[in-house]
């Protein structure tokens, strides 16, 4: 049995921290897309850690870890990782498996991606320049290297042949910068890598929720930066939705059960695109300011703004999500008055639904406004202290999606998770 957790916004919904809590009930934590785009924070012993390609069950000593065959990796990020979580005591040996399907990230990606950036001058995506998009175009373009080539011997010739059709791209590009230092250390890490337990991921598994185990798959980014159905195309180059499961892991669509959606109490967005309830005023500071809204894995400022429960509901669609959990809800502690949106003026006509193209027409969301609880809501730990204003608050969305919240959290501590009744 599979059950999923993935981001419904932008991304940065607290993804990581909710799965590090719910890692207890479960056998396997799988990442099944993205790469080190993601940054999911958590609180070990108080100390906060940010994992990027590990997924976020690794502190838990009898909790499986998969990267996905549907994942990106980048080598050298994942031996950092590894010695940051062998410093809280935690040996990843033990506990981390690698699908021999997951396509590695090469030096010549991370350039590629910021010559293409580059390139495009005020149309920038705002990618994290981890290398994404050019390595899943390397796999659909049928050229990447993936984990299981690192066991062949012919393996630094293939890295040869494709970083020269590279070079070629990045000459073309007028790409300048001198990447050795990058190569030195990404074959260092692969000399790391091949220590690892590289395994047949779908076999793997599969067998193992045969034999009744539990597995949560770990979305990263989020609904509205899935390459099909986000803001298109400032997106990334994955599925975050959770049909990205099947195919980022190897499991059939019938093993899946639960679909968890995480959501902000509000929405935060980092960089480039369409955000409609976007807050380009003192509002927006403040909630970037109390929600210390700055991104996880490049330190940029999140933009920030209200919920929009038409994007949020079109998230629940195409997910197929069952429960939900609300984070930062302390956040909007602050805040007299809580404006949803509740739909899009399109071009002067009102509608509920996202356009297909959110980039070309003029979105003006329409707001409902709701009233603010105005109490510190950090400390509480049972539904029944939680403010009837909040419980308003979560009623009302509840409604609008026709899905239910089963969890607020109200603060970034591990405790800090209520469940909704
Ligand atoms: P992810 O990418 O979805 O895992 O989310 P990030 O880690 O990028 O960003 C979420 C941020 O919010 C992190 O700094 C978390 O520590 C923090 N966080 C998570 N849940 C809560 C919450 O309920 N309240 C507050 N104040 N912070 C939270
Ligand atoms: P987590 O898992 C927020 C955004 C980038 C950029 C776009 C494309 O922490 O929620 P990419 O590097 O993927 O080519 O960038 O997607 N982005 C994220 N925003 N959280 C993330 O991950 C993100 N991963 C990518 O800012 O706009
Ligand atoms: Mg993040």
């Amino acid at each position: 049995m599979v059950d999923v957790l993935l981001g419904l916004q932008w991304g940065d919904e607290g993804k990581g921290k909710i799965v590090d809590f719910f890692a207890p009930s479960y056998d396997i934590i799988a990442r099944f897309q993205g790469g080190p785009n993601a940054g999911h924070t958590l609180y070990v012993k108080d100390k906060k850690v940010v994992l990027h390609q590990i997924p976020s069950g690794i502190f838990h000593e009898d909790t499986v870890n998969l990267i996905g065959n549907g994942v990106v990796l980048d080598a050298v990020t994942l031996k950092r990782e590894c010695e940051t979580v062998a410093s809280f005591g935690v040996d990843y040996a033990k506990n981390l498996y690698i699908s021999e399907r997951t396509n590695l990230i090469l030096p010549t990606h991370r350039a590629l991606d910021k010559a293409s950036e580059n390139l495009k001058g005020n149309d920038k995506i705002g990618s994290t320049l981890k290398g994404i998009g050019p390595a899943y175009m390397d796999k659909t373009g049928r050229n990447a290297l993936r984990v299981g080539d690192l066991l062949d011997k012919n393996f630094t010739t293939q890295y040869i042949k494709l970083r020269l059709k590279h070079q070629k791209l990045l000459d073309s590009m007028h790409f300048q910068e001198d990447i050795s230092a990058w190569e030195d250390e990404f074959f260092e890490a692969i000399e790391f890598m091949r220590r690892f337990k590289i395994v047949n991921g779908e076999y793997f598994i599969n067998d193992k929720i045969a034999q009744g185990k539990k597995v949560l798959a770990e979305g990263a980014q989020g609904s509205m930066l899935d390459v099909d159905f986000g803001t298109f195309p400032f997106v990334t180059s994955s599925n975050t939705i959770s049909a990205g499961v099947c195919t980022g892991l190897g499991v059939p669509p019938q093993k899946i059960k639960e679909v968890i959606g995480v959501t902000k109490a509000y929405c935060t967005r980092v960089g480039g695109g369409p955000f409609p309830t976007e807050l380009n005023d003192a509002t927006g500071e403040e909630l970037r300011k109390i929600g210390n809204e700055f991104g996880a894995t490049t330190g940029r400022p999140r933009r920030c703004g209200w919920i929009d429960l038409v994007a949020l509901k079109f998230a629940c669609m195409v997910n197929g999500v069952t429960q939900l959990v609300m984070t930062k809800a302390d956040v909007l502690d602050a805040f007299s008055d809580l404006q949803v949106c509740t739909a899009y003026n399109v071009n002067g006509k009102e509608q509920q639904q996202v356009p297909y193209q959110m980039t070309k027409v003029n979105i003006e969301p329409v707001y409902k406004l709701l009233k603010g609880w105005n109490k510190d809501v950090s400390k509480m730990k049972d539904y029944s202290e939680l403010p009837d204003v909040m419980k308003t608050y979560v009623s009302y969305i509840n409604e609008y999606l026709g899905v239910n919240i089963t969890y607020i959290s109200n603060g970034p501590g591990r405790e800090q998770l209520i469940p909704a009744k």
